[in-house]
């Protein structure tokens, strides 16, 4: 009998050690201590919750998968281990909006295991930032768990309020090509795209996105039952499967970046920190640049890109381009409709399509020869019109072609409702092209501007061959579209949602604003607020995309011709989501700083101070504004342009028109 009791009394406490084990508090705390991730069991099904500064930001929500044909990787677990770890280390990016970032975390992994059944393990490893926090699952190699296929990702996150986020909807527009909206988020009602921007009542902002999207589906949210918490919802194959793996595997990560103002939203790094060192081992070869383009004139209907008398790519038409470029400090000529495959119907049917053949009167060794001897390169495109097997079948014969002829930058595009007529830009299966496309560019010293791409998340630190993506509703939409354009607020709000995502192909520099072919768009800004631009919207490849002649004698092209694509230091001065935004960066390689200020529809005035320069050293900057009497609407083109000597003390009253801006060249004495 007491050997019972002894026996007795040791399962118990065997019992109250494991649950204690599994109900202690697991917390990993940001190194500076304000803000903290918990991690808790509640009957076995993983949760986690996010704190800054005492204030709970997202209540405990849900994590785990559900798979195809096998029971719910989500609950019956219990904890095997739980590890932490530190982490301190400063990189260099090979382009950026800064040139150090700080890569400092404390790690949390929770190894989980199911205590019945196949008893298959799970890991979920957290990582807590000062500005944010980032999770990953990880499913480690073992037993009962190998080749499987996720139907749902069932992370949540239980926002505490119910504030306003700024979202577009990730199915029904293509490519992320849409206005974004602000709404409360219980009031969204739609699937939404990341990174999903939440301004708080409290002024602060939350940024959900992810980080290291590696063969796995780009990641969604709605809001679930029209409530204050998003769930993930993962991009389908047609099959409707949402990821087909196999252990050990490891998710991208989702990250939440939690700033204070909009400074410290634009300058978080969490997703280029979660993703993994450059793999490039030279990268002297990757050069962010400014470009120009037979481009807009096939926008504007002036040209076309298929064969015939308008045929835009024709040897002369880029040798003119490429005297533009050598004369204004532009570095690349980009070329559309150079190849077979354009006559016809090409969107959704680029099976067509040669990545090698040009048209006849493009003379490439001509235009190539005549741009080395002007220290200009051409920029390839491949339109692949969506025909992703065409394209993967010819991928080294396209860039063996293209490097024979000293073309060390592609555009590509994928202009289709489906990839290769079934399956979406952002699905699994898009994600492993683009990234096919990424790693066979580097071997080859390519660099890419990714356009119809799904949407970037911090690639470019691994492969910074990857220059630029689209990914947003750009310049193009004020040639053609049926709605009149881009509004004036739209780039009042990219910097903080789509921007946040890395460098954004969206192509301003347009001094003509009319289209006489489609007279009901045209572009909504003054010219003031298209230099400004240059600074407010950052790319390491930044395209002046009007025609030369339509730059050619009008002096606001200078702030184009100097403005950099590489910069030290990148600040927020001032703005609102929507409204308006001070962007200054300076320059990598001098010491000159540029601002660029933009509005929305309102115009408005906006003081600034310059402390950020270097105290008791003399600035000249040469100022580009709205004049008194300019207006997007009545009077776009109205522009001064004046110099004045500034230093740390001095504060300007930036007066921008509706749809205005400024834009102001800092030259250090
Ligand atoms: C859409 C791209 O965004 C645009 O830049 C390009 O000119 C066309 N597709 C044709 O490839």
């Amino acid at each position: 009998m007491k050997r019972i009791k002894l026996i007795f009394i040791i399962i118990l406490t065997i019992i109250i050690a494991a649950c204690s084990n599994n109900s202690k508090e697991i917390i990993v705390s940001s190194p500076d201590g304000n803000i903290f991730a918990e991690f808790e069991l509640k009957d076995g099904k993983p949760y986690y919750r996010i704190v800054k500064n005492n204030e709970q930001i997202i209540d405990f929500s849900q994590l785990g998968f559900e798979l195809n044909g096998k029971t719910a990787l989500n609950g019956n677990f219990v904890i095997k281990n739980t590890s932490e770890s530190s982490f301190d280390e400063t990189w260099e990016q090979t382009w950026g909006e800064e040139i150090l970032v700080r890569n400092h975390y404390n790690e949390l992994t929770v190894e989980l295991q199911e205590s019945k059944g196949e008893q298959r393990l799970l890991t979920i490893i957290f990582r807590v930032f000062d500005d944010g926090v980032g999770f990953r699952y990880v499913f480690p190699e073992q037993p009962n768990l190998t080749d499987f296929e996720i139907i749902d990702e069932l992370t949540e996150f239980a926002l505490t309020e119910d504030s306003q986020a700024w979202h577009i909807n990730a199915y029904k527009g293509e490519y992320y090509e849409n206005l974004y909206k602000k709404l409360p988020v219980s009031k969204i009602n739609d699937t939404v795209s990341t990174p999903l921007t939440i301004e708080t009542g409290n002024g602060h902002y939350i940024t959900i996105h992810e980080a290291n999207l590696t063969d796995y589906a780009a990641m969604n949210l709605y809001p679930k039952n029209n409530s204050t918490t998003l769930k993930a919802e993962l991009t389908p194959w047609s099959t409707g499967v949402k990821v087909y793996t196999r252990a050990p595997f490891a998710t991208p990560w989702r990250t939440i970046i939690l700033a204070d103002n909009l400074n410290a939203l634009v300058n978080s790094r969490i997703m280029l920190n979660l993703n993994e060192p450059c793999k490039i081992e030279n990268t002297d070869w990757i050069k962010p640049a400014k470009y120009i383009g037979i481009w807009w004139e096939m926008h504007m209907e002036k040209s076309t890109w298929s064969q015939g008398a308008k045929h835009g790519a024709n040897t002369n038409n880029v040798l003119s381009f490429i005297d533009f470029a050598a004369a204004n400090n532009v570095q690349g000529v980009l070329v559309e409709g150079w190849n077979y495959g354009w006559d016809g119907t090409w969107s959704g049917h680029g099976e067509q399509f040669s990545f090698t053949k040009p048209y006849p009167d493009f003379d490439i060794k001509k235009i190539t020869d005549y741009a080395a001897k002007k220290g200009v390169e051409l920029i390839g495109h491949n339109e692949t019109g969506g025909a992703t097997i065409n394209y993967e079948n010819q991928l080294e014969d396209a860039f063996t072609f293209y490097k024979k002829y000293g073309v060390n930058t592609v555009k590509t595009g994928y202009v289709a409702r489906f990839l290769d007529g079934k399956e979406r830009h952002s699905s699994q299966y898009g994600v492993r092209h683009y990234r096919k496309v990424i790693e066979t560019a580097a071997r080859y010293q390519i660099m890419i501007d990714n356009h119809e791409p799904v949407m970037p998340t911090g690639l470019q630190r691994t492969y910074p061959n990857l220059m630029a993506q689209e990914g947003v509703r750009g310049q193009e939409y004020d040639a053609w579209s049926k709605d009149g354009g881009n509004p004036p607020e739209h780039t009042c709000i990219v910097p903080f949602t789509r921007g946040l995502a890395g460098s954004v192909d969206f192509t301003f520099g347009t001094f003509n604003f009319t289209n006489p072919v489609n007279p009901q768009t045209r572009v909504q800004t003054t010219i003031a607020k298209q230099l400004a631009l240059y600074v407010v919207i950052y790319s390491p490849l930044q395209m002046a995309s009007d025609l030369p002649e339509n730059y050619n004698g009008n002096s606001a092209f200078e702030f184009i011709s100097a403005v950099p694509v590489d910069w030290a230091k990148t600040i927020i001065k001032d703005g609102k989501i929507g409204e308006y935004v001070v962007t200054v960066r300076k320059d990598k390689y001098s010491n000159d700083w540029f601002m660029g200020a933009i509005t929305n529809a309102a115009a408005r005035n906006v003081k600034v101070d310059f402390s950020f320069l270097e105290d008791g050293k003399k600035y000249k900057a040469k100022i580009f504004k709205d004049a008194p009497d300019a207006d997007w609407k009545t009077n776009p083109y109205a522009i001064i342009i004046e110099e004045q000597e500034i230093d740390a003390t001095t504060v300007i009253d930036l007066n921008l028109a509706s749809g205005g801006g400024t834009a102001i060249w800092i030259k250090a004495e």
